[in-house]
């Protein structure tokens, strides 16, 4: 396995004292289908956010491509799209042109922006809303657009964090449609976060699941249910909630009590 997203040890503090990272360390190799799950407040979009050179870690490191993000953000930005729980957009913008100046941003020229914006229209069905400002948008129309804006510079690796949520079961079938065909036929690198555990089952092969910063089990997501439930079959959500309750819940409450 050719090692894509290197994590070692890392932390990281909130100013308000919230320890969101507790020593992470995780391999995700190249083309590979990976999950990260856990609770609400578990720390995953924390994660995604320090990957994606969002906010700084503490210390520890971490490397994407064999390069370190930190002290390149520029390059790193070309391998990487992020559709994060909280993107900004400008909202006063319409979704076609977002989509345009995003290909701009990445050196696209202007024909190629216009023809990459008009494919991410056709391909998240979004023709109807591509002269509507972002802020018009549905919340599942924006979640789509999100997705969309990701893929523009044609990613090598995609950071999504809860990526479907609020989606309907039809845009959220089309989005899946085009994740796994770029994870499968492009060898594109997926590190998911989601709440949806049938849709981690059904896409993704590897997984690790953080509870309160750290890092309870990473390996196969076949593996994880064979250790929750040696001698059965259960799904991955229920094997999930066969292991989150057998935790002390103590972590996991003193976080969601501030
Ligand atoms: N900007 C912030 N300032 C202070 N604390 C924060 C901040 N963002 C997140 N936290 C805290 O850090 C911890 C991890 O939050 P994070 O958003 O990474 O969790 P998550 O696993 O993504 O949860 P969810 O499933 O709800 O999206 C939580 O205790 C959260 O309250
Ligand atoms: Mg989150």
């Amino acid at each position: 396995m050719t090692v894509e997203i290197e994590i070692r040890n890392l932390f990281k503090k909130y100013p308000n004292g919230t320890e969101a990272l507790k020593g992470v360390s995780l391999d995700i190799g190249r083309g590979q289908f990976f999950t990260l799950l856990g609770p609400n407040g578990a720390g995953k979009s924390t994660l995604v956010k320090v990957m994606t050179t969002l906010i700084s870690k503490d210390s520890g490191s971490f490397s994407i491509s064999g390069m370190n993000p930190e002290s390149n953000p520029a390059k790193i930005q070309h391998f990487i799209g992020v559709a994060s729980q909280e993107n900004e957009i400008d909202p006063t913008e319409k979704v076609e042109n977002l989509l345009v100046f995003q290909g701009r941003l990445f050196g696209l020229s202007k024909a190629e922006a216009t023809k990459r914006a008009n494919e991410l229209i056709e391909l998240f069905q979004l023709s109807s809303e591509r002269n509507k400002k972002a802020s018009a948008l549905s919340g599942g129309n924006k979640r789509r657009l999100h997705c969309a804006l990701a893929l523009v510079h044609r990613p090598q690796i995609l950071f999504l964090d809860e990526p479907t949520v609020g989606m309907d079961p039809l845009a959220r079938a089309n989005f899946w449609d085009i994740i796994t065909m770029l994870n499968r036929s492009q060898g594109v690198t997926v590190f998911l976060t989601t709440q949806y555990l049938d849709e981690a089952d059904k896409h993704a092969s590897e997984m690790a699941l953080i509870v309160g910063g750290e890092i309870h089990f990473a390996g196969s997501i076949a593996s994880f249910k064979k250790m929750v439930n040696p001698d059965g079959d259960l799904s991955l959500d229920d094997s999930y909630l066969k292991y989150i309750k057998s935790l002390n819940n103590n972590s996991i409450s003193n976080n969601n009590e501030e």
